[in-house]
């Protein structure tokens, strides 16, 4: 009799529960359910020896042991980022004066390109109790929130990556000084009055407007809902390198294998010269041996050659040399799910 009142109780706490954890702001799975994190590889369209939809995905979060081809395509109405971002788009909450949003992004949809802020983008929503922030390599987008969930086609023929974290809201106060750095261009946003107070950098961002520097790159340790450690590396213009080779990998004290997004002639080769080596991913090798070559691949991440250094960054910026003149970050986690899942791509890299 006990035993069943007691898990007749558990069922309807268990229920209240998910009740409540579905309306705070979060990252959302593929289900629309709140994650703690989750990342998606979008696939580019040309692979070798096969030409694919361009919006086809795998998806990574805490409860799938490897990447998951995902059952959704990256331009419909159902998947992890359309749920994710549905908060702000369908619940309005770009409306509302108890959140705060931002969606940035150095090539904003529509817009004209302006030069002088960080190569970075991504989106924010959070309010006094939690939120997510999603950080991508997907260029004019996500799209003005009047405007509902729409993915560019300008996204499609190359691979891109996104990773989203859930985090308390007192995360957000570290993430606003790491975005000073980034100085990412704000295309929409609102920092609603009652804010103001903790965050006078990021309304200052909102508004316009650059707050000054203390220094020229900034470390900041973040902490999930659930605790896991992500490691936010910015820098802004003003430290002029690349920050794969001249900070990064000597920070974490780990050879880095980097993929990312190098026009032909202007890439920075792999380097050595430093006690810990960058070294260029030059082709990817899905789960089930298909291949493409990084020349098709948008996005920024890198994986610690050795495993026992277990570390995986996802970010903003390319082995290119003008890009060590623009403001931009990664997220670097220890996770060995995702060390695993991301080193495993990795069938080609140039070594020196
Ligand atoms: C998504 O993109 C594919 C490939 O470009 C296209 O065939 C399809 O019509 C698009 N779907 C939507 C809903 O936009
Ligand atoms: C927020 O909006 C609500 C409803 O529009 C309003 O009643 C409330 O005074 C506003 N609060 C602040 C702090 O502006
Ligand atoms: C977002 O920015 C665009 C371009 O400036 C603007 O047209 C649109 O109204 C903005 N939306 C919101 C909700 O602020
Ligand atoms: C390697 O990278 C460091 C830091 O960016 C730079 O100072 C050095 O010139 C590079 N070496 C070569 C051979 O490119």
């Amino acid at each position: 009799m006990a035993t069943h009142f007691s898990s007749s109780l558990q069922i309807i706490i268990m229920f209240l529960c998910c009740t409540v954890c579905s309306t705070d702001i979060s990252c959302r799975n593929e289900a629309g359910e709140p994650v703690d994190w989750f990342i998606i590889y979008k696939l580019p369209r040309y692979k070798i020896g096969e030409v694919g939809s361009g919006v086809d995905y795998m998806y990574l979060d805490s409860s799938v042991w490897s990447w998951q081809m995902s059952k959704f395509m990256v331009n419909t109405s159902q998947g992890a980022i359309v749920n994710t971002l549905n908060q702000l788009y369908m619940g309005k909450a770009y409306k509302s004066n108890s959140s705060v949003y931002a969606l940035y992004n150095d090539g904003p949809p529509i817009l004209d390109y302006i030069q002088g802020y960080g190569h970075t983008k991504g989106v924010l929503l959070f309010d006094r109790s939690q939120g997510f922030w999603l950080s991508h390599s997907i260029p004019h987008f996500p799209s003005f929130p009047e405007r509902g969930y729409l993915y560019p086609s300008s996204g499609k023929v190359n691979g891109q990556t996104a990773l989203c974290v859930t985090y308390h809201y007192e995360q957000f106060l570290q993430i606003a000084k790491q975005m000073v750095y980034l100085y990412p261009r704000f295309y929409n946003c609102s920092v609603p009055a009652a804010f103001l107070a903790d965050l006078p950098q990021l309304a200052q961002l909102c508004e316009g407007s650059k707050p000054p520097l203390a220094s020229d790159k900034r470390v900041e340790q973040l902490f999930s809902m659930q605790g896991e450690k992500f490691v936010s590396f910015v820098k802004s213009e003003r430290y002029v390198d690349d920050i794969y080779t001249g900070w990064v990998a000597q920070a974490l004290d780990a050879d880095l294998l980097v993929e990312s997004w190098q026009r032909q002639g202007h890439e920075l080769p792999s380097n050595c010269s430093l006690p810990k080596h960058t070294m260029n991913i030059k082709r990817i090798r899905l789960p089930g041996s298909v291949l493409f070559q990084s020349h098709y691949d948008h996005s920024k991440w890198c994986v610690s050659r050795a495993s026992e250094d277990q570390v995986t960054c996802l970010g903003d910026l390319n082995r290119e040399s003008a890009q060590m003149w623009r403001g931009g970050g990664l997220v670097c986690t220890f996770n060995p799910l995702i060390y695993k899942a991301f080193r495993q791509l990795v069938d080609w890299y140039i070594g020196c």
